[in-house]
């Protein structure tokens, strides 16, 4: 996100201080007709403000009107008090056909302390409204800076995210629940059914935009509004929102519907380091009916309650006790729901360099695992400090030391289809035919189309040493239109199936990979980007030259693979395990 307050973000390639035409911002003071009876700003007022923030910057770069199709996970940091500023930036990450990325920020000040600190940090999609002559197709968005060039990077693999969420998260339940057995009862369990709520709302004027469409964020409140009933039945105490899962707002609802909003709590949890509840999820489903016309589905969300005491410590939560069959497959998937939740939050949230070098791979958090791969190999093709180290015959090797780490980049062009070499590239099986350091390299797992789980082992370095193993996964991704490459990234995972053998050291990858862009139908550039962990760094960074003569003999034999096998296609038969046999496999271990 573009933070005002964040002037080297401003800064374009040519030094000269840039506004992002798509941003908008607003900024509001905190009235006690905004907040709850804890002089609290209330949760639902500013996921409104939020909407219609970035509802201007879709319509400012759409110049059309623009409607809320989603808003992926929100995680709410702070709570904000009666009296304080809260303000909402917003800017177009990228536009695709219809559809824009909004990249929200919030931050909040105490005017009488001058203290700033971040509320949360969001992304909502939003369509240009169809014509009558059809779908819109929206202009592109040029980035200036390199923070919004790593935006509109990262936006097209976020988008991948959120069109495949749905099904993935119904594909992790149906297989997690059938795995968590019968629910536990409890004597003292608060029964399901008092956090029960319903309510109705009727949609006027000034819950609607110019063209009688209910405002998403209007909505999103109603739907807050009604789950902090539930919560509170819960706990007899005032909850706090901490966090809600994606909306999706499947359809559009208008002036003169009746909205119908209904919640419940599905589950309590207990923290890994204490033994008693003290978050709770609630669900909350909005529909809406005109007449005597069937209800339509317009939203579900999940919102995550914590109860705090006067330290900000999470209190003490009862059980649940659920309904019968449907309250019993809401308790049980709400558990499911919690752990994605808590790897999307290890895997995402975790700074970079904080990424533990493996982190395991399971099922349930390959869709973020996948993500992060790309998108660390995404943020290191954004960079724009590196420095050229060196050069042969058209092969550059650069570098870039920074954080305790050293990350190279090896450039050459070849004379072989950007789509071809994609191809040759991302069977990694193939590498041995240029690169003499995978000896050996097998297939483990075929997660899906675009993620392969591969074992790799690599000569020893010293005669009679041991050599080197790895456990990979190699995450790749066509282009999302022409200004993005065609991408393999590749980063060290582990698997309960696979641990270190006395054969072998077991090595680790933090991130490396290829970007290929295509420059025309037969010039492909080649990128290639490794980051060296902390631990060899030592080593590396004293034998630059040694390095580049090294780089330089494999990518010239790339090259010449490539160009040898530029008409063929990969014949390679894959034998993949499923991802589904792969959880069997891991349970059963
Ligand atoms: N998250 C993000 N984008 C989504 C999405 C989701 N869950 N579902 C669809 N989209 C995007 C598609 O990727 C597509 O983008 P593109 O044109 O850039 O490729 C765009 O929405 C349109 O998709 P399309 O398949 O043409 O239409 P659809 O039938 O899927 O309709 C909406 C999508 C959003 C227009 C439709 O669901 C809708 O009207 N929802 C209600 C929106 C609304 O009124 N919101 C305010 C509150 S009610």
């Amino acid at each position: 996100m573009m933070s005002e307050r964040n002037g080297d973000h401003n800064v374009a390639e040519n030094g000269e201080t840039h506004r992002n035409p798509t941003e908008v911002k607003m900024c509001q003071i905190v009235l006690p007709c905004h907040s709850n009876h804890c002089g609290e700003l209330s949760a639902g007022q500013l996921l409104k403000w939020m909407d219609s923030t970035a509802c201007l910057s879709a319509e400012r770069h759409a110049g059309c009107s623009c409607v809320t199709a989603s808003v992926d996970d929100i995680h709410f940091e702070h709570t904000i008090g009666v009296g304080n500023v809260v303000t909402i930036i917003a800017k177009v990450n990228r536009a695709f056909t219809s559809s824009m990325e909004v990249g929200i920020s919030v931050t909040c000040e105490d005017l009488y302390t001058d203290r700033h600190w971040r509320v949360c940090q969001a992304f909502a999609t939003f369509v240009a409204r169809r014509t009558e002559a059809g779908k819109v197709q929206l202009k592109q968005l040029s980035p200036h800076t390199q923070m919004e060039q790593m935006e509109y990077s990262l936006a097209a693999e976020r988008r991948r995210m959120r069109l495949i969420h749905a099904e993935i998260i119904t594909d992790l339940l149906s297989s997690s629940t059938a795995q968590l057995g019968e629910c536990q009862e409890y004597q003292d369990a608060v029964p399901a059914e008092r956090t029960r709520v319903e309510s109705v709302e009727l949609v006027l004027p000034p819950h609607a935009n110019h063209q009688v469409s209910t405002f998403g964020g209007q909505i999103m409140a109603w739907m807050e509004n009604v789950a902090t009933i539930s919560a509170s039945r819960l706990c007899n105490a005032h909850p706090t929102l901490r966090s809600i899962d994606m909306f999706h707002f499947r359809g559009p609802s208008h002036i003169g519907d009746r909205l119908v909003l209904k919640s419940i709590v599905n589950n309590a949890f207990k923290h890994s380091c204490v033994s008693s509840c003290c978050s709770m999820e609630v669900g909350v489903c909005a529909e809406a009916y005109q007449g005597g016309e069937p209800q339509r589905h317009i939203n579900s969300a999940f919102m995550t309650f914590e109860v705090l005491d006067g330290d900000r410590k999470p209190c003490t939560l009862p059980r649940i006790r659920p309904e019968p069959v449907d309250g019993k497959r809401r308790y049980q998937e709400a558990i499911a729901r919690k752990k994605i939740r808590l790897d999307r939050k290890y895997i995402i949230s975790c700074k970079q360099t904080e990424v533990p070098l493996s982190v395991p791979w399971d099922p349930s958090n390959q869709m973020y695992l996948s993500y992060n791969n790309v998108s660390a190999l995404k943020l290191m093709d954004t960079r724009n400090n590196w420095v050229l180290t060196s050069e042969k015959n058209k092969v550059r090797l650069y570098t870039l030391e920074e954080n305790q780490t050293l990350c190279f980049k090896v450039e050459m062009y070849v004379s072989v289809s950007a789509e071809q070499t994609f191809h040759l590239l991302s069977d990694l099986r193939r590498r041995k035919e240029w690169d003499r350091h995978y000896e050996e390299c097998e297939v483990i797992t075929q997660a899906d189309e675009d993620d392969t789980i591969y074992r790799i082992a690599t000569p020893s370095v010293s005669k009679g040493g041991k050599g080197q193993d790895f456990i990979l996964l190699a995450s790749r991704r066509k282009p999302c239109d022409v200004r993005d490459p065609y991408l393999i990234a590749l980063r060290s995972v582990t698997l309960p199936t696979h641990p270190p053998t006395e054969d072998y050291n077991r090595g680790e990858v933090l991130c490396a990979g290829f970007t290929i862009w295509e420059e025309s139908s037969t010039v492909t550039k080649v990128t290639y980007y490794n980051q060296a962990t902390p631990g060899v760094l030592p080593y590396i960074s004293t034998d630059i030259v040694g390095l580049s003569s090294s780089f330089y003999s494999a990518f010239s034999a790339c090259s010449d693979f490539l160009e040898a096998n530029k008409d063929s296609l990969s014949t390679a038969s894959q034998q993949p395990i499923s991802a589904t046999d792969m959880l069997s496999l891991q349970n059963e271990q």
